[in-house]
């Protein structure tokens, strides 16, 4: 058996890298990795390749940066060319990006069985690109693999039928336990930065609707500069953001307030979580992390698809309209703490998503 798994931006490596350990013990699967390209920094790709043992791509599309139209239909077009070329019995495609779609899209065109890990998740706001990714994935797969049970109702409730959909857990809580001991012992990212445990707020922003308006781009640095002035904060720069604050000017100046410093890799970043007294961000991986590793968390969104973080009391939405918004949210979480830990066992499995996947590819 044969299965093609999709992958092109940040998340998806680390997503992909536990599904494709354990697909690697089934002799009866054969996976051939396409990499679409759409991320090709070194520390936004290769370094996961390298620290989370993932073999390296059968293909690399290298299709790069580009409006959505245009990067999703060469994706398209490259990813039509190799499932042609390979004739898979399954197409994997994680999460919610361009690649994603692309991947589900040219699968589904040529009849071939589409399974998707992350299925269901839901922001209801269809101005997101990744909400439309995420329901037309959905609509074009064959095996929905949900990581929440709010996941598999949102698919019930669009009529997606329930023999198609399969509860296994999060594949991103695969990879913080098997991964996240192994950050103990090979980051040495607090004490390059000089940081002690505890004593500083992480910061990650890349989402398109605060990088790409101006006011909420202002809004959320202005207000992240007045919390530095009480206690550090860390914040590792998408190459998104950094294209904005240099359109906005901004850099130099936040550069003398945060400790701004260049995307990091995964054992870094599990380090920096862990080891936060407050992580804010409006990343949807990093909300899940901060919990996987009992960090309080302010999403800088008005809305989340992980409602059931916020639901226990870990997260907090924070609508970033203004510094004073954001520095009240920030500072009220940190003291609110700690959260109700009632029902927090298994919300996001037991670890074992990457094997149900394979069990149900099988
Ligand atoms: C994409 C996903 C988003 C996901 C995020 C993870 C879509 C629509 N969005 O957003 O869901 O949360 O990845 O990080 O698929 N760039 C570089 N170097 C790189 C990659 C990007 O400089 O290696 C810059 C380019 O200027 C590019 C911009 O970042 O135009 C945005 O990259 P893109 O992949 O289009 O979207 P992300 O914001 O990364
Ligand atoms: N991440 C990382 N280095 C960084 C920032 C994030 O390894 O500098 C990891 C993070 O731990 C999480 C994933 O990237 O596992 C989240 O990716 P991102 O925030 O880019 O996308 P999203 O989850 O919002 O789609």
């Amino acid at each position: 058996m044969k299965c093609v798994t999709i992958v092109g931006a940040r998340p998806q490596f680390i997503k992909a890298a536990t599904v494709s350990r354990v697909l690697g013990f089934n002799p009866h699967i054969t996976e051939i990795l396409v990499h679409t390209g759409q991320h090709y920094d070194s520390n936004m790709s290769e370094v996961f390749f390298d620290e989370l043992e993932i073999p390296r791509p059968d293909y690399h599309l290298g299709i790069g940066s580009g409006p959505h139209g245009s990067q999703t239909g060469k994706m398209l077009e490259a990813i039509e060319a190799v499932l042609i070329h390979e004739e898979p019995n399954w197409v994997l495609v994680y999460g919610d990006t361009n690649s994603t779609l692309a991947g589900a899209l040219a699968a589904t065109k040529l009849h071939i069985s589409v399974a998707h890990v992350e299925a269901g998740l839901r922001s209801f706001n269809r101005q997101m690109p990744e909400e439309i990714n995420r329901v037309l994935t959905d609509h074009s797969s064959d095996l929905l693999l949900a990581p929440t049970e709010t996941a598999v109702k949102n698919l019930l409730h669009e009529g997606i039928p329930e023999n198609k959909v399969h509860l296994v857990g999060d594949v991103m809580y695969d990879a913080a336990l098997y991964y996240g001991a192994k950050a103990d012992t090979h980051s040495q990212i607090l004490f390059k930065l000089g940081l002690s445990p505890k004593s500083y707020i992480l910061a990650t922003i890349h989402r398109a609707e605060n990088t790409d308006d101006s006011l909420r781009l202002q809004a959320i640095f202005q207000g992240l500069i007045q919390v530095a002035q009480e206690i550090p904060v860390v914040l590792p720069l998408h190459p998104r953001t950094r294209k904005a604050l240099e359109r906005e000017n901004l850099l130099s100046e936040i550069s003398e307030s945060l400790l701004l410093i260049d995307p990091v890799g995964y054992l870094d970043m599990v380090m920096l979580e862990k080891n936060a007294c407050l992580i804010s961000t409006d990343s949807g991986g990093v909300q899940k992390e901060a919990f996987f590793y009992r960090v309080p968390c302010v999403t800088l969104r008005k809305e989340t698809e992980w409602v059931e973080l916020v639901e226990m009391g870990w997260n907090c939405l924070t609508i970033p309209y203004s510094r004073e918004q954001i520095k009240k949210g920030i500072e009220n979480f940190l003291h609110q703490f700690p959260a109700n830990n009632s029902g927090i066992c298994g919300i996001y499995g037991e670890g074992i998503a990457a094997q149900k996947i394979v069990n149900l590819l099988s």
